[in-house]
């Protein structure tokens, strides 16, 4: 069998307003050797596990006997939000796209990443409990949309199943700390660990995305062998910083720090693979999570091929000067359908070309028409889009992300900003401890609406 490889296309990269012409010349290009020197300190204190995956080995022991528990039930349903929730959702687009379709009979896998009461209602009016495993998943333990769910299913799984409810709940959570490790404790709950120093949006590969992954039957050690192949030239002995400069990661986080040096504040993540749409979510929030601090950073803006070229693709062709892209192709998917010779004579162009055939041509177009219009573009060509693809893909934009920001001096896997809210969210439900929040919340609420500002439409 012919072995596809996995390929980056540099050529329409370094263009328009950049000022090197590769990532060899890039202007962060002399940070390599700081970098290369960090990531092997921190490789040996073992704050970058999704790199190395130090917790692989007890993952492949632990996960099949959980899935042996869960393996009979028709319904997961997964309680989490961010890094707990998009990459499980972009394996089940990916590689379970059976559950979208007509005739689907099982398994179900049902993602709960939003306060939506009335599809919570709708879950807990139709699913039948007895046939249905909740899979909670929280990194801290302590995320009160996740929690708040947890406390309404689980109700409604005692409701129906007395004391044995405890057998339809799997929680995925911190080894020793949060509430869901307590209420693990507790309640004597099966659970699965998230690794240290594994944050949400960096955590896809270990239990959070894997256990649903593999309830779905999905090939989820293909997608470790996929990360592992992307990180081992990391990882071979002591770190020279010529690996690290071959290495596809550092040379898109170089290309995308001078992006934003030079004034590109968006990144276009385009995909062309259609099954592989979501991963644009799951990448959106990798990277603005990550980068996004300290006034620093790029705008992520998932794409999908070919469906947003009636959409959003104006406006990367023609508004703003302020985009790069990085595009995902695969010429290896399945074509589909053969087009015959019962179409009219204006269409016969695509008689004997597949269905197929289209994408592949309009991906091409889309391709040329964004460097035609100066949008510095690299194309990630997937040779397969299986799972073991799949994984070396998400590898490679975790360190891409870990290194770009690095560049930015700044800290790509914590989230301060994003606390704020929070904490006023919990003020204005009356939890204790949040008086500063709560003043300035009435305050904030004080000036709402006043001198004219409310406007009826
Ligand atoms: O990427 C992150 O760290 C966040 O998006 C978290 O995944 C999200 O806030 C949920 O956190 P937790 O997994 O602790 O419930």
């Amino acid at each position: 069998m012919e072995i596809r490889k996995h390929v980056l296309d540099w050529t329409y990269a370094f263009t328009c307003r950049l000022q090197s012409t590769s990532p060899e010349s890039s202007l962060f290009a002399g940070r390599l050797e700081a970098c290369a020197q960090r990531l092997q300190g921190e490789l040996q204190a073992g704050t970058l596990p999704y790199l190395n995956m130090p917790f692989r080995q007890a993952l492949e022991a632990d996960l099949p006997p959980v899935l042996e528990r869960i393996r009979s039930y028709k319904h997961m349903m997964l309680l989490g939000i961010g890094g707990s929730a998009l990459g499980a959702r972009a394996l089940q687009k990916a590689f379970f796209p059976a559950q979208d379709r007509p005739g689907h009979t099982g398994p179900f896998l049902w993602i709960a990443d939003n306060i939506d009461a009335d599809t919570l209602d709708a879950w807990m009016g139709i699913l039948d409990p007895k046939e249905t495993v909740v899979v909670v998943i929280s990194k801290s333990g302590g995320t009160i949309e996740t929690m708040a769910q947890y406390f309404l299913v689980r109700r409604w799984l005692q409701k129906s199943l007395g004391e044995a409810w405890k057998a339809h709940v799997v929680l995925v959570t911190d080894e020793k700390s949060g509430d869901l490790r307590l209420e693990a404790t507790a309640q004597g709950l099966l659970s699965l660990p998230v690794p240290d120093h594994l944050g949400g949006r960096y955590s896809v590969l270990s239990a959070v995305g894997l256990l649903p992954a593999a309830f779905l039957g999905m090939d989820w050690k293909g997608l470790l062998r996929g990360a592992a192949a992307q990180a081992a030239p990391l990882l071979e002995g002591p770190l020279a910083s010529s690996s690290l400069g071959r290495h596809p990661a550092w040379r898109l986080a170089v290309w995308s720090r001078e992006l934003m040096e030079c004034g590109y504040d968006e990144l276009i993540f385009f995909s062309y693979i259609p099954l592989w749409n979501y991963f644009g979510a799951w990448f959106s929030q990798l990277w603005a999570e990550s980068l996004g601090k300290g006034g620093k950073g790029s705008m992520p803006v998932p794409a999908v091929g070919v469906t947003d070229q009636h959409s959003v693709n104006q406006m990367f062709l023609d508004g703003p000067r302020n985009k790069g892209c990085l595009f995902l192709t695969c010429d290896s998917l399945n074509k589909g359908e053969l087009f015959g010779q019962d179409i009219p004579a204006k269409w016969s162009y695509l008689a004997g070309k597949r269905f197929g055939d289209l994408l592949l041509a309009e991906g091409l177009g889309t391709r040329m028409a964004l460097t035609t219009n100066h949008v510095p573009l690299v194309n990630i060509s997937m040779g397969s889009a299986d799972e073991e693809a799949a994984g070396r893909l998400m590898g490679l934009c975790m360190t891409t992300t870990i290194l770009t920001g690095w560049l930015l001096d700044i800290n790509p896997i914590d989230q301060p900003a994003v606390e704020l809210g929070k904490r006023l969210a919990n003020s204005r439900l009356g939890a204790s401890g949040h008086q500063e929040e709560h003043s300035a919340l009435e305050a904030f609420l004080a000036k709402e609406g006043k001198g004219g500002a409310l406007q009826e439409f």
